[in-house]
């Protein structure tokens, strides 16, 4: 990072996902496709769906719990938590404020933080760079989502991709040499229409006719999207790395965004990186958004994949189109 004050890291993980599991076969009986053809076109095997009632704030909190339990923080020693979701409980308050008091974290300040996929990784950034200003210890960063809320049942091009599902983690400061290294983060906006969910907001407000048009669901030209992930990965990727003075070959564990195995292989095969330092879990929990990155982290950390000092690089991209990747040593 440029005129960095003090390193700033991730001090513990945690996820939590819906009990509730979807498999291709049930999708088969909801819309005319297959497990072959969710297979192969995607990886995924099944995801987890919420329970009615359960909202983005119980997945937050819960897996806010567990990252809090791994790094030895407890709730009210929490300064700033920040929520990257595109499915908040509701337009406001944000659901930072909802995890704040599930938490009972009341010396926090709270923002949510709308990137997408790609939010997890720009709200570990901002988190980061909150700390190493040394205005804040102790922040709270989650990505978390309910997709299946806004995932149109009878659409078969977009119902068979989405999970439900929340990773966090505990950013504090670490000793020097360690913590995020360097990041990248960008948008192209004249491509936002490629990834929508066209009504709800100030543009097009709720009416009967824009629920009966099927406009609060995610709405996406998957093609183009596929096209622009296996570019950006790759880009991100390398300048991010390119930052810090790595390259590809310095990377230890790769955690890229789950959205699609074709897209993750065609990335890691550009950038060179073997798939044993991936950390692929999309077979499991299909795309969950903004936790999909901290889900994957957390998972890499628990199967031992993650040691001090290895270098991990997190990849997201997704609606906006946005992009985040962030280069960090491993440690506290
Ligand atoms: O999180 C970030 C944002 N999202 C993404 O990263 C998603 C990026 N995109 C993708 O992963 C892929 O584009 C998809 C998985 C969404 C689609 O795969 P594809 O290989 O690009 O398929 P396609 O859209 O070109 O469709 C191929 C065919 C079409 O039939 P025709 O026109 O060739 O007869 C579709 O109608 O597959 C058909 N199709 C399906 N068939 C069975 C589309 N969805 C399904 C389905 N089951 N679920």
């Amino acid at each position: 990072m440029t005129k960095q004050l003090r390193a700033a890291g991730i001090w513990g993980t945690g996820s939590a996902v819906p009990e509730r599991i979807l498999t291709n076969a049930d999708l088969e009986k909801m819309v005319d496709t297959s497990d072959e053809w969710i297979t192969t076109r995607t990886g995924i095997k099944e995801r987890r769906i919420a329970d009615e009632g359960q909202a983005t704030s119980d997945l937050a909190a819960a897996a806010g719990r567990r990252a809090l339990d791994a790094a030895g923080v407890a709730p009210e020693e929490l300064d700033l938590i920040i929520v990257a979701t595109v499915t908040p409980d509701m337009m406001f308050p944000a659901t930072a404020c909802l995890v704040q008091m599930k938490l009972g974290a009341i010396n926090a300040a709270t923002f949510d933080l709308s990137a997408g996929c790609s939010g997890f990784v720009y709200a570990l950034d901002v988190a980061a760079r909150c700390v190493a200003s040394g205005g804040y210890d102790r922040v709270l960063v989650i990505g978390a989502e309910v997709l299946s809320r806004i995932t149109d049942w009878t659409d078969r091009s977009t119902c068979v991709l989405f999970g439900d599902g929340a990773g966090a983690a505990v950013v504090g400061p670490v000793s020097e040499g360690r913590g995020l290294l360097s990041s990248d983060l960008g948008a192209e906006g004249a491509q936002g229409h490629l990834l929508t969910l066209p009504a709800g907001g100030s543009l097009l407000p709720a009416s009967l006719e824009t629920v009966q048009e099927r406009k609060h669901y995610i709405c996406m030209q998957g093609n183009d999207v596929f096209k622009f992930a296996v570019r950006i990965m790759e880009e991100t990727t390398l300048k991010s790395l390119q930052k810090c003075g790595l390259g590809p070959k310095d990377i230890d564990v790769y955690i890229p965004h789950q959205a699609n195995i074709r897209i993750i292989d065609a990335a890691i095969k550009r950038l060179g990186i073997p798939r044993e330092k991936v950390l692929i879990n999309v077979q499991w929990y299909g795309n969950t958004s903004a936790a999909s990155v901290p889900i994957a982290l957390n998972e890499a950390q628990a199967a031992g994949m993650i040691k001090d000092d290895d270098v991990v690089v997190l990849v997201g991209f997704g609606a906006g189109l946005t992009w985040a990747s962030a280069v960090l040593r491993w440690g506290r």
